[in-house]
């Protein structure tokens, strides 16, 4: 790549703008959709714990990664692994961690999409003081309404995805500096306002208690949404790891780590700035905003006496029933719907970034950016369709049996509980928790053990000399082993759930 179009891919216009467009794409359904609901369902306090020391020893030295690779490659993701291993004299297929990345990518916007959508619907439903007064059915109905006709979940999404697609394909300065510059803040406001109004309620107590007092049989052992412990023929608790993986997956997740988003991020990034001082900015942004969403959603769910353990609906049904119960609902439902939308706005902004920034270096000749911008938003709004039905309650099941009786297939068993799972749940999982971890693996494996260490220390040379030595001695070890250890014991020592 020649000079000209290295400065014709744009930078940061400061740095600030690097850490407000991370933090942007950090900060999102995850935090605020998917972190309550994952807390609740797996026993509160315990999982936070693991879930704080997996940011500290994952998140935190992959995304120092992350940045890294993008800034020394200053290319998409795929261009970047693709220069930097040949650099090093190692083999080209290390630009397959990059398209495994844009997969994932892929994946995780096309159900995201689906989600904003619904959040959207909500801030009108919210607003229109829909929820007030309603009985658990109603809230139910209401619900059902939505995600009941695909044609309805379609139009959100498709609404949704034009909105991501407009912000990317106007670039960097005009698009996507711009839109996080307001963005941001707004989000900042409208949290605390919903802290401030969690803390009047008579449930804020009980809240804090469920948050940061660790219980680790509730980490360890199944539950159901009550909270109540799972037994087994013999009476006895059901041991599981689940818990542990999903707090690993979601330290990868909420931070937008593993798939890229973060290293074509930092191939804007200007050299004078410290990598450990960006990372430090962004990962207390996202922390401090998923423990505040907490404390803004559980005072609610406790003061309605309502199960925090609901699952992905804790959000369209718990919440919309207690705000539904209390004074000044409607508005305060309003804002958290809309608090949520924007989060979830800046994210899928960079869960498409990569992809069109490699569309648009790799095809600059057929694709401008708006035109890559719109390709891949097109391509991804047709992968959300299968979001939309799953929504509506696909099952694998349902998928696969057609298509078996169709090849004439006679006598398969569709008994298992595989089968049964919801498509949109199994997309979810499988990205979040297996797919990010094993991505945010090849890079660190590739930074540690791969790249030549001249390209390391120039990019580090801002560093302090602790900094270096701590983040190596953690890409090396500890986190390929932490990830390592959480996969092997979830896939063969516990079998359970
Ligand atoms: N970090 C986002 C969230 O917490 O909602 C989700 C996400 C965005 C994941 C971008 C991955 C990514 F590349």
């Amino acid at each position: 790549m020649n000079a000209a179009t290295l400065s014709s891919r744009g930078q940061w216009s400061t740095h600030m703008a690097f850490i407000l467009a991370a933090v942007g794409s950090a900060i999102g359904l995850g935090n605020i959709w998917k972190f309550p609901f994952i807390v609740g369902m797996y026993g509160g306090g315990a999982f936070i714990l693991v879930y704080l020391v997996f940011i500290l020893i994952i998140g935190t030295p992959v995304m120092m990664t992350e940045i890294m690779l993008g800034r020394r490659g200053r290319q998409s993701p795929v261009g970047t692994m693709q220069t930097l291993a040949m650099q090093a004299g190692r083999s080209a297929a290390w630009r397959y961690v990059g398209w495994f990345g844009m997969l994932a990518g892929f994946l995780i916007l096309s159900y995201y999409s689906v989600v904003g959508g619904e959040v959207m619907a909500y801030v009108f439903r919210a607003g229109s003081g829909a929820f007030e007064n309603q009985t658990a059915d109603g809230i139910r109905a209401i619900l059902t309404r939505l995600i009941g006709e695909p044609e309805k979940l379609l139009a959100w999404h498709t609404i949704f995805m034009v909105l991501t697609t407009i912000v990317v394909a106007r670039g960097l300065r005009l698009g996507l500096e711009r839109t996080v510059r307001w963005l941001m803040p707004a989000l900042f406001v409208l949290l605390l306002i919903l802290v401030g109004y969690a803390m009047s309620l008579k449930g804020f107590d009980q809240a804090v208690d469920f948050l940061f007092r660790p219980d680790f049989d509730r980490l360890f052992y199944l539950q159901d949404s009550h909270g109540r412990f799972v037994l087994d023929d013999e009476g006895q608790r059901i041991f599981t790891w689940t818990p542990v993986m999903v707090a690993m997956g979601h330290s990868f997740f909420t931070l937008s780590l593993g798939m890229g988003a973060i290293m074509v991020y930092g191939s804007y990034l200007n050299r004078e700035v410290s990598i450990f001082r960006m990372t430090l900015a962004v990962v207390s942004a996202d922390t401090v905003v998923a423990i505040l969403a907490g404390l803004a959603i559980f005072p609610l769910v406790f003061t309605a006496e309502l199960a925090p353990g609901e699952g992905p609906d804790l959000i369209f049904l718990t919440l919309p029933l207690a705000f539904g119960s209390m004074p000044g609902g409607a508005f305060f439902g309003t804002l958290f719907f809309l608090l949520l939308l924007f989060a979830a706005w800046s994210s899928a902004i960079s869960l498409m970034e990569p992809a069109v920034a490699w569309l648009s270096e790799r095809h600059a000749a057929r694709f401008d950016r708006a035109a890559a911008a719109t390709w891949i938003g097109i391509l991804i709004w047709l992968l959300g369709i299968v979001s939309v039905f799953a929504t509506s309650g696909t099952t694998l099941r349902d998928v696969i049996e057609p298509v078996v009786k169709w090849l004439g297939i006679d006598g398969m068993d569709f008994d298992s509980r595989v089968f049964s799972l919801n498509l949109f749940n199994i997309i979810d999982f499988a990205t979040a928790n297996i797919m990010l971890p094993l991505g945010g693996l090849a890079m660190i494996v590739f930074a540690a053990w791969f790249m030549r260490s001249e390209s390391i220390q120039a990019e580090m040379a801002m560093e302090r000399t602790v900094v270096v030595r701590g983040w190596r001695l953690l890409i090396r070890y500890v986190t390929p082993v932490a990830i390592l250890f959480v996969f092997f014991y979830r896939l063969v020592v516990s079998v359970q759930a």
